[in-house]
């Protein structure tokens, strides 16, 4: 606990905001990943090695600029490699820890781009005075496909993207900045519209765009399974790709008496995945 407020605090003074707590959970994530490094070790070597590889398919005069989709402390993301293959890597997060921005600048061709990837966190109805907007388009701003079309306008000559275990995090930011007292269901949907919005966003780049998201979280009572989540609210990527086993909380640390495993989906490029 005192690892984390220092490191948190560290966070803080050096200038990081925390509008919707995503500093606090990448500290969270960071310390989760210190108890368990062995178990996350073979989850995290793959989604860097298919991230690689996906980058290394773009052709050697097509690689101006990588975009890394949700970095956070990068414990996913080659980002050496990354920085070596491309000519500027730009990181895109709602926060970036000091060790992460130290990083990006000794390499010297990355870059840390604060951004809010939904591109309506600010706009959603719990940080709204006015009345309640009933849907994501009625609260206007950028939609996910216009937002990443955006964003990949603002980024000369991008000829790679990375959505790095982002995917189901984007809807659990925004489901915290809604009232409690929305109803369930219309805040399932809002969920929804997200995952979607990024998927659409990623298919309509126009570069290979690697995925890895987890999609289902189980939890695991001396092997047998006790209950099983869709972490996408219902949406299907129908995206063909690889899977794999993560041992994310692993001794009741997440839940007491369970062992928790997420079930992750790995696309080498979303483009040309279309299940
Ligand atoms: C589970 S972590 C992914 C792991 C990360 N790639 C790493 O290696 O640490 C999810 C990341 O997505 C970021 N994130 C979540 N919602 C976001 C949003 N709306 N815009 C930008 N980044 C977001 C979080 O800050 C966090 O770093």
């Amino acid at each position: 606990m005192l690892a984390e407020a220092v490191k948190y605090a560290a966070a803080r003074l050096h200038g990081q905001g925390d509008p919707h707590g995503h500093l606090a959970q990448q500290v969270a994530i960071w310390a989760r990943h210190k108890r368990h490094r062995a178990a996350w070790e073979p989850h995290l070597a793959r989604c860097k090695a298919l991230a690689l590889a996906s980058a290394r398919t773009c052709p050697e005069d097509a690689r101006r600029t990588a975009l890394v989709l949700g970095s956070g402390l990068l414990l996913d993301v080659p980002l050496d490699e990354l920085s070596a293959l491309f000519q500027t890597v730009v990181l895109a997060d709602m926060a970036f820890v000091p060790e992460v921005r130290a990083k990006a600048a000794r390499l010297g061709n990355v870059e840390t781009l604060e951004i809010d990837l939904t591109g309506r966190l600010d706009r959603l109805p719990g940080a709204l005075a006015g009345p309640l907007p009933i849907t994501l388009t009625e609260v206007g701003g950028p939609t996910g496909l216009a937002g990443l079309a955006g964003l990949a306008a603002t980024l000369p000559g991008l000829d790679f993207a990375y959505s790095a275990n982002l995917l189901s995090q984007l809807p659990l930011f925004a489901l915290d900045a809604l009232p409690p007292d929305m109803e369930q269901e219309r805040q399932e949907e809002l969920a929804a519209e997200l995952v979607r919005q990024h998927l659409e966003g990623l298919k309509a780049l126009g570069c290979p765009a690697c995925l890895v998201t987890d999609v289902t979280e189980r939890g695991l009572r001396q092997g047998a399974v006790d209950y099983e989540a869709d972490l996408l609210f219902g949406v299907e990527p129908g995206l063909a790709g690889e899977t794999w086993v993560w041992d994310m909380a692993p001794d009741g640390e997440a839940v007491r008496g369970l062992d928790v495993e997420r079930v992750v989906l790995g696309v080498s490029n979303v483009r040309a995945a279309t299940a």
